[in-house]
């Protein structure tokens, strides 16, 4: 069943819906820089979040872009059909107007993840463009960040589905 909620957010009540989105380079995980990035790659990544997706009880879709455009497009997309973004932005975490007015946009709650500890790295990965609209941030986990990201949505979605319940 679909009920529509307050902020114009449709919602299937049996299955929630998860968009795990993955900015450029990201699709080269696995042989980029495995010593910042570890040797599992972005493949093994979204059949491991399907996974546990399923012991969740919630679908996952997946996304990875190299362009700023596609990536603005696709958040966009996600308007009133997604429960909860969780979003790796890559180099465009630092850069980007964009993906943030794009984010808070879509109105659904949003988890950011970065595999390796940006505050150990060059001062520039210090900031993040979407740290202050986000839910939560992942950082510095590797590949498990979204497995972990998975986890808190589950219980994130939860959380919103009683607020809404109760209004
Ligand atoms: C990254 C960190 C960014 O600074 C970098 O540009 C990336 C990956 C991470 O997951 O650690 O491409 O977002």
């Amino acid at each position: 069943m679909t009920t529509q909620a307050k902020g114009g957010r449709a919602h299937n009540d049996s299955v929630p819906t998860v968009l795990v989105i993955n900015g450029p380079n990201l699709n080269l995980l696995g042989t980029r820089e495995p010593e910042i990035y570890g040797h599992t790659t972005l493949e093994d990544i979204n059949r491991q979040l399907i996974a546990l997706g399923t012991e969740l009880g919630i679908r996952v879709e997946s996304f990875q872009s190299n362009s700023e455009g596609a990536l603005v497009d696709r958040i966009q997309q996600a308007r009133g059909i997604i429960d909860l973004i969780i979003i790796n932005p890559a180099a465009y975490t630092h850069t980007s107007i964009a993906i943030r007015d794009a984010l808070i946009a879509v109105e659904a709650p949003v988890i950011e993840v970065h595999l390796s500890n940006v505050y150990k790295r060059e001062s520039f990965r210090h900031h993040s463009m979407i740290a202050d609209v986000v839910e939560a941030r992942l950082i510095g986990f590797g590949a498990e960040g979204y497995l972990l990201a998975l986890r808190a949505a589950a219980r994130m979605i939860k959380v919103h589905q009683e607020k809404r319940e109760e209004r």
